[in-house]
């Protein structure tokens, strides 16, 4: 996929991450982001039958403070720990999308992810 789109990118320690808490994403990525997160995260994040001592709510405003404050941080966290049964295996792209879909609100804390 032809990712970055509107995506303003800059180089942190040579790779290119998403722009900003005023994050701007085509809806494609925000889309590809939701349908991402519902196959590779939701099985661990999100979902009430999970204790989210475990895997972290990615949703609300400590989530926003901590996280989509710093999204090229949060892009390195998925890009390179998550999922964290198997780190590593998303492309730039894929987390991209993620970091999109995590900074629109379309994934609600509350709301099973599938
Ligand atoms: C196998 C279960 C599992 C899967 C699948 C998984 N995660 Fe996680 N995730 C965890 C656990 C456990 C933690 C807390 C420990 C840590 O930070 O590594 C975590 C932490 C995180 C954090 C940091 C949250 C915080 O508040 O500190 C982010 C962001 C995150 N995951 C994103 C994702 C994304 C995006 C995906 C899908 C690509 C994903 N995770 C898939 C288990 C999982």
């Amino acid at each position: 996929m032809t990712a970055c789109g509107l995506l303003v990118a800059f180089p942190v320690q040579g790779r290119a991450v998403p722009q900003a808490a005023g994050i701007t994403a085509t809806s494609q990525q925000v889309a590809y982001g939701v349908t991402l997160y519902k196959q590779r995260c939701g099985a661990c994040h999100n979902t009430p039958s999970r204790s989210l001592d475990e895997a972290p709510l990615l949703a609300g405003s400590a989530f926003a403070q901590k996280w989509l404050s710093r999204p090229a941080v949060l892009f390195q966290k998925i890009r390179y720990s998550m999922p964290q049964d198997n780190p590593g295996t998303l492309s730039d792209e894929e987390a991209i999308a993620l970091v999109a879909a995590l900074a629109s609100g379309s994934i609600s804390g509350k709301a099973p992810a599938k």
